[in-house]
């Protein structure tokens, strides 16, 4: 088994094929693949963690923790390496808007703190174990001033004022009507506050480490949602009894619950980059054969509160065919973006449905860390305007548009890689189905003396989104218990893989 993952004479060809990525590179690690992506080779040297936390788990206000895998961001300096081979650190991770899935309800935002631990291995694990634990700390519960966040479907709006723009805002029984968020997006800042990206906007806040609201990013005409020339920022998801309709997608913008899946900081904090999970609906985002013209948008973020739009870039979502479909090629969306370099980025992309609660066994077509980059890729920022513009009418990309460079790399559904794990990608057992929902990536440089050290190492972390689902589930601060109508209990998954990152600057 050893022998057949330390391949000497793979590495051997790999670094002739690639003189550029020097001496570090020697050391005989295993390589399951690579990738080149504008002239730099990144190496995947397979899957060496995996660690699960239980559905029913709750945090301190006695409320479950569900779908904390949305977004998170590692702090960096915490992590350290033990003789036993533990490498250790601080994880923060952000649910989206609270348990879902039968009408939104009244959850309030929040930031989890959490010890990531594990040993990894370029071994198998001995089957039904994990190398890998994740252990809850802390909570920080997001306001903005003395008014709490909510999580409840954006059917309201609060109007602009003191420097905020108009806000996505819901109605709840007992504190007004306040702003309401979907987090998909966490980055950490240096000085321990946060920059989130949401659904229902899609806007993008800033918030102290202490959790209030400082910044609210508006983006462009093109992505805000409008339904008959007005602001349409609901989901379409209202709470169970409160009479209100099940919108449609809107006319123009972000189509419904494709906000900013992706969100992610320079190593030198000045630019923020956010990306649509699928096309914008003037760009075909409502044709699931058609939505893959996504675009990403970077703005700098030197004076905080005055960020400023700097580039606007089209990313091209590779299409699958999936079988139990009539119409293919079938776009796949993101769920998570992360800097490499000023102009590279990791995407993960992935399809959806096949998942235990969807009743099919069906494996997952794709579901990728890929590479991105814009270098070369037309920046469409000076044609936006007053009003929305496309830039693939009907899906349909434009002439003389320049899409980013577009590089598979690490492959969730590799089969060996998941069966060292005792994992597999769909069917039975469901304890051992990888989960539907990756939408995290966290990297932690690989720290000094431990397994796997060398020049340029490094672990990438995915947590999966459980949408809350639990039969002993619990909300609004431990006082309301639910139990999924699926009848499943999914927990959260955690996985780790090493890679060779050769342009990546940690932040310390
Ligand atoms: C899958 O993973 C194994 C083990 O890491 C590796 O040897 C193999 O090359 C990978 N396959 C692909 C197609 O990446
Ligand atoms: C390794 O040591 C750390 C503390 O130094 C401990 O928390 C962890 O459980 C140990 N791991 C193993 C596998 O013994
Ligand atoms: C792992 O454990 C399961 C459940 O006990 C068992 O069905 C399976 O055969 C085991 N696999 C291996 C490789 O030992
Ligand atoms: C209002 O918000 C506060 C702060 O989160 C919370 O403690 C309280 O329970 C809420 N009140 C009601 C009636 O929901
Ligand atoms: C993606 O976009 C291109 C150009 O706009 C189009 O030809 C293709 O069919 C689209 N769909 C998929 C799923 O790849």
């Amino acid at each position: 088994m050893v022998s057949s993952i330390f391949l000497i004479s793979s590495a051997v060809s790999l670094a002739a094929a690639a003189p550029h990525l020097g001496h570090g590179f020697s050391k005989a690690f295993p390589v399951s693949n690579s990738a080149t992506c504008s002239g730099i080779t990144y190496i995947n040297r397979g899957l060496v963690a995996y660690g699960t936390v239980a559905a029913d788990a709750r945090d301190k206000f006695g409320d479950t923790l569900g779908g904390f895998g949305s977004a998170a961001a590692p702090d960096v300096s915490s992590f350290t390496w033990t003789k036993n081979g533990t490498v250790k650190g601080t994880l923060f991770a952000t649910p989206d808007r609270g348990w879902n899935t039968e009408g939104s309800i009244d959850y309030q935002a929040r930031v989890h703190k959490f010890e990531l631990s594990f040993n990894p291995t370029f071994d198998s694990i001995a089957n039904a174990t994990e190398n890998l634990a994740l252990n809850y700390q802390d909570t920080t519960l997001l306001f903005k001033g003395d008014q709490p966040t909510t999580g409840l479907d954006a059917d309201y709006t609060i109007p602009a004022s003191n420097d905020f723009p108009v806000l996505p805002a819901g109605k709840t029984s007992g504190n007004g009507t306040v702003p309401t968020l979907d987090q998909e997006g966490l980055v950490l800042l240096r000085d321990g506050s946060y920059w989130i990206s949401d659904e229902y906007g899609p806007y993008i806040y800033h918030f102290t480490r202490e959790g209030q609201m400082t910044v609210a990013i508006r983006p462009p005409q093109s992505l805000v949602p409008y339904t008959d020339g007005e602001l349409a920022f609901t989901s379409g998801n209202p709470p169970v009894g409160s009479g209100l309709d099940e919108a449609d997608d809107p006319d123009s913008g972000r189509a419904t619950n494709h906000g900013f899946e992706g969100l992610a900081i320079s190593t030198d904090e000045r630019f923020l980059t956010a990306q649509l999970q699928e096309a914008a609906v003037q760009d075909g985002g409502t044709h699931a054969t058609r939505q893959n013209n996504t675009r990403q948008l970077t703005y700098d973020v030197t004076i905080r509160d005055h960020p400023r739009l700097v580039s606007e870039y089209i990313v091209q979502q590779p299409g699958i065919f999936d079988p139990q479909e009539k119409k293919n090629p079938r776009a796949t969306s993101i769920s998570d973006i992360h800097y490499l370099s000023p102009h590279q980025f990791f995407t993960m992309t992935r399809d959806s449905g096949e998942y235990i609660n969807f009743g099919s066994n069906t494996p997952s077509t794709y579901r990728h860390i890929d590479i991105v980059s814009h270098r070369d890729a037309t920046n469409i920022l000076d044609q936006e305007g007053p009003a929305a513009i496309s830039i693939a009418p009907d899906g349909y990309l434009l002439p003389n548009l320049v899409v980013e460079d577009y590089c598979p790399f690490i492959d969730f559904n590799n089969a060996t890689d998941l069966a060292r794990f005792n994992l597999h990608n769909g069917g039975l057992p469901y304890a051992t189905e990888l989960n539907e929902k990756w939408e995290s990536i966290a990297i932690i440089p690989v720290p000094y003396g431990a397994k796997g050290h060398g020049e340029k190492e490094f672990y990438i972390v995915s947590i999966s989104d459980n949408d809350f689902i639990t039969q002993d589930g619990y909300y609004d601060f431990g006082r309301k218990r639910y139990a999924d109508a699926s009848g499943e209990e999914v927990s959260t998954q955690v996985l780790v893989w090493q890679a060779h990152l050769p342009n990546y600057v940690p932040r310390v």
